[in-house]
């Protein structure tokens, strides 16, 4: 059978409730402040992959630890993909995902990417459902809050061998989000790292897969230890464009309104909030750049007032003002201005699409329950 094929399609899922799933007071207490990423749900979902069954073995199950053999290839070689969606309440209660086709999509090519079996997007969408019915409570009702869903795939075949692994798992846990950062919805200070590079070209930087966060966390270190947020990266191969930021893609506003973004090199993840940013400018009537954009670009057009706001956006962040940009030679910006008028009525259009509060236009909702 090839990496690509799965045995039963669609698959049919078995549920196991939790014998231990949390009391609704201590869920409330829980779902009253969030955070980001500290508290999982009481389910989680798992489907197994082999060689000779393909995807098999779907279900949803208590949350609970994973057993998985020492000798488990990602343990070794770091053969992993993950994914990151949100679950967003409407007024009326309902239950939607935003682009969730999108992130089966994304997993997929970061399968192939890492020589691990894909998971078709029906399958992929329906295990979300899954999950998002059994832990239905666990998704918060109070503004800007939501289920982060983090689906991820691991290689799981016991043997040392340095090749794709014949046998894998797929998972899905839930967390439920308030603000990615601490501070809330401000204005957020990026430490620009030129000794790091994130991804090459030819290496994984395109796919979602652990490795690229692993290269990135001395940086992320660094840029703490500077006191900003994240950390920016530049191009592995000329050090002199701007790529992303460790858990983020990045854009700059101009003066005259138009939008300007990296290109898809390869080497930076195919943003969806990124994608949506894109449509709804150019709706609204402003030019949308996506081409190669010098660090230069930035410092300097900051400095001049040519380029008026900076942010930053994916899944965790939303979209998030960037107050300033940090680096061993140079400071611009400044921290402690107010968040740009775009970037908050951007997010407020977004964030407006996701909870309901305005028509979805795109079909980019999904309602799940
Ligand atoms: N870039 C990186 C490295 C990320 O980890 C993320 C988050 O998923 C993004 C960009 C934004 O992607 P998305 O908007 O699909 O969440
Ligand atoms: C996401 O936005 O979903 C990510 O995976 C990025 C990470 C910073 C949490």
């Amino acid at each position: 059978m090839s990496m690509t094929e799965t045995t039963t399609f669609p698959l049919s899922f078995t549920l196991t409730p939790s014998k231990s799933a949390r009391q609704e007071a201590h869920r409330e207490e829980i779902l009253a402040s969030p955070g980001f990423g500290n508290y999982f749900t009481d389910h989680m979902v798992e489907i197994d992959w082999t060689v000779d069954e393909g995807w098999h073995n779907a279900q949803v199950k208590p949350y609970g630890p994973l057993s998985i053999e020492p000798g488990s290839a990602v343990l070794h070689y770091g053969q992993e993909i993950f994914e990151g969606l949100k679950l967003y309440r409407h007024a009326d209660g309902s239950i939607w995902a935003f682009r969730p086709e999108a992130n089966g999509a994304r997993l997929a090519r970061s399968a192939r990417r890492l020589a691990l079996p894909e998971l078709n997007v029906t399958d992929f969408v329906e295990s979300i459902r899954q999950l998002a019915r059994v832990d239905a409570e666990w998704v918060p009702s109070a503004p800007e809050t939501s289920l982060y869903m983090r689906p991820f795939m691991i290689a799981n075949e016991n043997f040392l061998g340095v090749r794709a692994a014949h046998r894998a798992s797929y998972f899905v846990i839930a967390s439920p989000a308030g603000a990615y950062f601490k501070g809330g919805v401000a204005p957020v200070k990026i430490w620009l790292t030129t000794e790091y590079t994130r991804a090459g070209r030819g290496g994984t930087g395109a796919a979602k897969c652990g490795g690229n966060y692993a290269a990135s966390l001395v940086a992320q270190t660094e840029a703490y230890e500077k006191g900003c947020a994240q950390v920016l990266f530049l191009d592995a191969e000329t050090g002199t464009h701007i790529d992303e930021l460790g858990g983020m893609n990045v854009f700059l506003v101009k003066k005259d309104g138009t939008l300007v973004t990296p290109r898809l090199t390869g080497s930076i993840l195919e943003g969806i909030t990124r994608d949506s940013i894109i449509t709804l400018a150019r709706e609204r009537g402003h030019t949308v750049e996506e081409r190669d954009v010098s660090i230069e670009e930035w410092r300097d057009g900051v400095a001049s007032g040519e380029i008026t706001e900076v942010f930053a956006c994916g899944t965790a962040a939303v979209v998030t003002p960037i107050g300033q940009l940090l680096s061993n030679e140079f400071a611009v910006g400044d921290p402690d201005a107010p968040a740009g008028e775009l970037t908050m009525s951007l997010r407020q259009e977004l964030t407006d699409i996701q909870y309901g509060r305005v028509a979805d236009n795109h079909s980019w909702m999904t309602r799940l329950v």
